[in-house]
């Protein structure tokens, strides 16, 4: 079987093809500065916000979030898939596209998503031929046409049945147990016997599908009563639950240009909006929307509508939503909220009330930043001054992990309405205490993770995103960092990355801020990298940027490697003094270290 092409000749491809021509041959560019621009061809606008820099070899549209490299373009424009695209383009370079040979013994990916769609179609037949489960999606009003269209299936209520079927040999089973089609009994209980057994049982199977279409993961109700109603797939090999939406790729299938996506609850309140004629209705996996799913689903609409149970749990859910989309409010998106009267999904509501009646609820939606004061006012008395001081207070915080834009002004103008205070002033104390919060704890607080955007302030950023962002913009100057070792002592999350793309920009011969991107394609730092890209320049100039990677990096070092420990020392011994010890450590620590750093 054809392996993975291998990156040195994706790199190779993206470092030989240039975006501007590819892109320029089906979309009118007109040149601006450095760059190009025209009307974006991913969403509908009047006046050009879709910008082609052939320095970075990356495209973005700031109306619509749109962005890539020249693979990207082809994929999203001519709805490629990764290999076709990438063949295109060695194609018109005169390349041929090798493949790396796969271990045997060892299988690719290809074989672990050709087994999950024997297993989805196991479960096809199974519900063809189980009466009682035939039943149970009637009485759920599920007809036939959706049946297939969602390929939903049965799950035998049986301890082995797709043991039996898929893991007679070793081999097998080792790939369904890597798919988490089984469980190995040895990992739970300890005393009972050895084995394997089925993880889906007795269950109605929801298969959940990659945009390609192929089957990555199930969920899976239980026929009629049982605990847990529903199952999902672990996280395997294939199938992240925090990335996937289930019924994108039907929404897709059912048309490309969608005005809107709505993210529901449940995977029956998809089929059932579908049933209805609502296509552009997806849900999460009984997870809260992350930033992943809002990024993918912004890849394709501007415009997002979470719509939620009428109750407690739904507005819970909602909240939690409402925050992990701040920072991914920006202009030319919109993110709406929409709650259901209580008692109600929209799986009843749509059967209860048809399509129309239902669609019609969207005009009731709020926006993101009405439903936010809505929210935060009803745990404030309004009419006294502590409760509007109070208002202010809670609203900080998710101010702060909003990026620069209308929308964070829209919220800021609703506020100070509420709080009766000069919009400008509100601004001011806002952006002075996400300054102070943002300085002080800059030290302290280890980074979560690379695609965390939220945490990671905007503007400037801190040291690591610098540096990170430095070298996405201007790939030569990681030839400046001499001291790479020293990163070796950073203890901070994210550093990893930084690493990495100093190693992938030395190591490539004609490195461009797409060579770098594209070895990270499916990665869960892509995101949050591309972004980097994409953000303002911190610097005009290679040879700038070079200078402040060197320091960036040098700082990093100094902060977070061993040479926290002296800064720590010196702001006591400014502050409240030293110990003997402590003075002992610190000129210890001088003496080997040299310079203490500038600005604590
Ligand atoms: P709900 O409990 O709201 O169920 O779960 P529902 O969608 O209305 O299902 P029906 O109508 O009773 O069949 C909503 C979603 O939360 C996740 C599932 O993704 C489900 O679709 N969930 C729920 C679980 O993951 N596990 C559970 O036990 C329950
Ligand atoms: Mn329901």
């Amino acid at each position: 079987m054809a392996g993975r092409i291998p990156q040195p000749f994706i790199d190779d491809v993206v470092a030989r093809s240039d975006i501007v021509e590819i892109i320029g041959a089906r979309v009118p560019l007109k040149k601006a500065g450095r760059e190009f621009k025209a009307c974006c061809p991913f969403h509908n606008e009047k006046s050009p916000s879709f910008w082609v820099s052939p320095d970075k070899q990356f495209y973005h549209c700031f109306g619509c979030g749109a962005h890539g490299t020249v693979i990207g373009f082809l994929m999203q424009y001519e709805k490629m898939e990764f290999f076709d695209a990438v063949a295109d383009l060695a194609q018109r370079a005169g390349l041929e596209v090798p493949r790396e040979a796969q271990k045997s013994g060892e299988p690719g990916s290809v074989d672990l998503h050709n087994v999950m769609g024997l297993i989805a179609r196991f479960f096809e037949q199974n519900l063809a031929d189980n009466i009682r489960a035939q039943k149970y999606v009637d009485a759920r009003g599920i007809d036939a046409k959706t049946t297939a269209k969602f390929a939903l299936g049965y799950a035998p209520d049986s301890w082995d049945a797709l043991l039996n079927r898929f893991g007679s040999q070793e081999e097998e089973r080792r790939q369904i147990h890597q798919l988490g089609m089984i469980i190995d009994r040895d990992t739970r209980g300890g005393e009972r016997a050895a084995g394997f057994y089925d993880r889906f049982r007795d269950r109605l199977m929801f298969p959940i599908r990659d945009s390609r279409g192929r089957v990555i993961g199930f969920g899976g109700r239980i026929i009629d009563q049982g605990e847990p109603k529903y199952l999902n797939s672990p996280e395997t090999p294939l199938f992240h639950k925090g990335r996937e939406l289930y019924g994108l790729y039907e929404a897709r299938q059912a048309r490309s240009d969608f005005k809107r996506l709505m993210i529901v609850e449940g995977y029956m309140d998809v089929v059932r909006l579908h049933q209805a004629g609502i296509t552009y209705a997806v849900a999460t996996l009984g997870t809260a929307t992350t930033q992943e799913h809002l990024n993918k689903v912004f890849r394709l609409t501007s415009e997002v509508v979470f719509c939620f149970d009428g109750d407690r749990a739904g507005r819970q859910a909602a909240w939690r939503a409402m925050e992990n989309s701040l920072p991914l409010a920006r202009d030319g998106r919109e993110l709406k909220f929409m709650f259901l009267p209580e008692g109600h999904d929209p799986d009843t509501l749509v059967a209860e009330e048809g399509p129309d009646a239902f669609e019609n609820r969207l005009n009731s939606a709020l926006p993101l930043s009405e439903y936010l004061i809505q929210q935060l006012a009803i745990e404030v008395d309004l009419t006294h001054v502590d409760g509007r001081a109070k208002l202010k207070a809670l609203a900080a915080p998710l101010f702060a992990r909003m990026p620069e834009g209308i929308y964070r002004e829209m919220l800021a103008d609703r506020l100070a309405a509420r709080v009766s205070m000069p919009a400008a002033a509100l601004k001011k104390s806002f952006l002075a205490g996400a300054a102070a919060g943002a300085n002080s704890a800059a030290m302290d607080r280890p980074e979560p993770s690379m695609r965390h955007r939220s945490r990671i302030s905007s503007g400037r950023g801190n040291l690591l995103t610098q540096a990170i962002t430095l070298i996405l913009h201007y790939p030569a100057a990681a030839a400046a960092v001499s001291d790479t070792e020293g990163l070796d002592q950073v203890d901070r999350p994210g550093v990893a990355v930084l690493k990495e793309l100093l190693k992938q920009a030395a190591a490539a011969s004609n490195p461009s801020t797409a060579v770098l991107l594209e070895q990270w394609r499916d990665l869960p730092e892509y995101e949050r990298l591309a972004e980097l890209a994409m953000a303002e320049p911190l610097v005009a100039g290679a040879e700038g940027a070079a200078k402040e990677l060197q320091m960036a990096v040098e700082k990093l070092i100094q902060e977070c490697g061993p040479g926290r420990r002296m800064d720590e020392l010196l702001r006591k011994a400014e502050e409240l003094g030293l110990n003997y010890d402590e003075k002992a450590e610190l000129s210890l620590l001088l003496k080997s270290k040299g310079r203490p750093r500038a600005n604590p």
